[in-house]
């Protein structure tokens, strides 16, 4: 069990231990007469309500889950030979935060060139196109011992994509030679869902080669979606025995669109009939905040700014009740998301300010009833959580966006056991944002963003080009239910400044590579477990510096 799971679990423990000691001896004595003191409200103060009321629907389990670009998932996982137990130990982290182990979709633009070749000794052999990308192959092979990888680490859940882009007869042999192999590596507990093809609205247009006419649209794309799931489930029916014949368990994510403004419409596409079909379990969609190469793109502007984010998820939003105005359903979730598209800008999408983005940017869509949101990474990937092996790219090990993921994995405690609802709670400026999470009828949790850019170069004064080098803070008075009165206790998601790629915390532990393979390992130079007072009337105060974030556990 990691240390913080072992606070989350014994807080009752904490909390009887401390009352029978003199109170809040951990914070200057005014503070503990003024919450002695019964005195009014803070009119001023931000309210936190009582219950969950106006929040979003609970998440679903395993809520900080990943997607792993197809081409790099040997790499992420090893093979079973070589098992990765860096990536395990960094997944099981976060099943210690949120109590079940991330899912793991594997997918992306390179599940739409896997052709299947049997004679291959490799797991994958890609060919890499420079015009096009240098950070993925554009023409992919995946051989027998590619499905190793599904085996690595235990308790883990998959989505294997299967390609829908390429679709002449190679590409009909091709799934049809996966299909078996796949559904015996996900025969040991470790099968979720499958996927048809990624990004189908971006077959038209994009820049990575042009798969489908321009008079291709939501008809024949439902009509092709269905025709393939048709397929591969005939060969699961024929090949993969008698486990795998059941209407229960052959269950898709789908349509996985780029956005919800490109070439093909989800609505359309749902009612030209991806509506009839009983296979799909969850509406999946993709988001990137913006573009790695777009111009004007930086940490402030764009990742460090709440209304960014909320634009940005808002247009799921505008989608789910377009959706649902048309008898869809199902939970929708994010298959695939990260910062920046073009996998990451160097210096923004693999800092901590992307760390502090990442943790933004899943409470909202927490809040927004986004059941599950899958971070994407691949090898040398710039928004990666982590780099699984050493490349002459990338250094291998734990990257600034994983503490993120951590982050969210504490804010929003064991979702696995259910009902857990985030509400958005709305502050003045773009820079900062605060969430209030709930399990059940009960609060739980706040959690308080701040996202004014702090340089590291600022601490330095020699390099520093700032007028200020003093690290400024935010204190934040929040106006709980009276019943959270007692103490919170802080857990803070810190660093040098937004523009740290290394250095960085939760609550005082590092799951850096170097120091323990990914375990947690607390660091003496930085706090945790802060204690603050929540008065008698349930006011809280918290100060959090910029470029930082808290998680103030309670208990209402
Ligand atoms: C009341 O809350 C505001 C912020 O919302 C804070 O600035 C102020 O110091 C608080 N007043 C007292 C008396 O705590
Ligand atoms: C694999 O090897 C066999 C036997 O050498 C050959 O007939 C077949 O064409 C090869 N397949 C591929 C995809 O190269
Ligand atoms: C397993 O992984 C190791 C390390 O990457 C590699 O050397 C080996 O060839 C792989 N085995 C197979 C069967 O692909
Ligand atoms: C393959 O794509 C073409 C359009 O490029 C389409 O006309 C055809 O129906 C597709 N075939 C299958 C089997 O999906
Ligand atoms: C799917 O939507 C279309 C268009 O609204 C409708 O005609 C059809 O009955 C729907 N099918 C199902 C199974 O809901
Ligand atoms: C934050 O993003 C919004 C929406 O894109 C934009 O209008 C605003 O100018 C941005 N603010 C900053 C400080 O960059
Ligand atoms: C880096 O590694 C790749 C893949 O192994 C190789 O193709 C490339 O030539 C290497 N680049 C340099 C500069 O060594
Ligand atoms: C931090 O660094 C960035 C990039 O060098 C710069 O654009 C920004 O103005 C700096 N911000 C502060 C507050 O020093
Ligand atoms: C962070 O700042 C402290 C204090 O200035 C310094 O000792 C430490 O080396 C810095 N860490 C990193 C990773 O830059
Ligand atoms: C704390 O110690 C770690 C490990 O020695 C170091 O990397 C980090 O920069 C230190 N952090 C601060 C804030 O001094």
């Amino acid at each position: 069990m990691a240390p913080l799971q072992a606070l989350l679990l014994s807080t009752a423990t904490v909390f009887s231990v401390v009352s029978a000691q003199p109170r809040f001896d951990f914070v200057r004595n005014n503070q503990v007469e003024n919450s002695l003191r019964a005195r009014a409200p803070n009119s001023s103060a931000i309210p936190i309500k009582a219950t969950p009321a106006g929040a979003a629907g609970p998440v679903l389990d395993s809520f900080v889950t990943f997607s792993i670009e197809l081409a790099f998932f040997p790499d992420f996982a090893g093979n079973k030979s070589h098992p990765n137990t860096f990536s395990d130990n960094l997944l099981n982290n976060l099943k210690d935060l949120q109590g079940t182990k991330p899912y793991i979709r594997v997918g992306g633009n390179t599940q739409d060139y896997a052709l299947y070749d049997a004679n291959l000794t490799t797991a994958t052999r890609g060919v890499y196109i420079p015009s096009i990308s240098l950070d993925y192959p554009r023409q992919l092979w995946i051989g027998p011992s590619f499905f190793e990888s599904y085996n690595t680490w235990p308790g883990t859940k998959f989505i294997h994509g299967f390609n829908l882009a390429i679709n002449g007869s190679t590409a009909i042999t091709s799934t049809e030679s996966i299909v078996p192999l796949a559904c015996k590596a996900l025969s040991n507990d470790n099968f979720l869902y499958w996927e048809m093809g990624n990004e189908p609205d971006l077959f038209k247009t994009s820049a990575q080669g042009i798969m489908r006419p321009k008079s291709w649209n939501e008809k024949d794309f439902a009509r092709e979606w269905t025709g393939w799931v048709e397929r591969v489930k005939k060969v699961v029916w024929e090949k993969c025995g008698e486990e795998w014949q059941d209407e229960e368990k052959f269950k898709w994510i789908a349509p996985s669109f780029a956005g919800t403004t490109n070439s093909l419409d989800a609505v359309k596409s749902w009612q030209a009939g991806l509506n009839k079909s009983k296979d799909i379990a969850l509406f999946s969609s993709h988001n990137y905040i913006g573009g790695a190469t777009q111009p004007g793109v930086t940490l402030a502007n764009t990742l460090l700014n709440h209304t960014k984010t909320m634009l940005s998820v808002r247009d799921h939003t505008k989608e789910q009740k377009a959706l649902k105005s048309v008898g869809m359903n199902l939970p929708y979730i994010l298959g695939e998301t990260n910062s920046l598209y073009n996998q990451g800008k160097p210096g923004l999408s693999n800092s901590f300010g992307a760390a502090l983005w990442g943790l933004d940017f899943n409470l909202y869509c927490a809040a927004t009833d986004i059941k599950r949101v899958h971070m994407h990474m691949g090898s040398n990937f710039r928004y990666a959580s982590w780099q699984p092996v050493e490349t002459n790219r990338t250094t291998m090990g734990t990257k600034a966006p994983y503490y993120g993921n951590i982050a969210v994995a504490a804010s929003l405690g064991g979702s696995a056991e259910g009902d857990v609802r985030v509400q958005h709670v709305s502050l003045e400026k773009v820079t900062e944002a605060a969430y209030a999470v709930y399990k059940g009828e009960v609060l739980r949790r706040v959690v308080v963003v701040n996202m004014v850019q702090y340089n590291t170069s600022s601490t330095n004064p020699s390099t520093s080009t700032s007028t200020t080098a003093t690290r400024g803070e935010e204190t934040y008075t929040f106006s709980l239910p009276p019943s959270c009165a007692g103490r919170g206790v802080v857990q803070r998601l810190m660093a040098n400044g937004s523009d740290a790629v290394t250095g960085i915390t939760f609550n005082g532990y590092s799951y850096n590579y170097e120091l323990d393979n990914g375990k947690p390992v607390l660091l003496g130079n930085v706090t945790r477990d802060e204690a603050v007072p929540v008065k008698r009337d349930g006011e809280l105060e918290v100060r959090v510096p910029w470029s930082s974030a808290a998680v103030v556990q309670l208990e209402c």
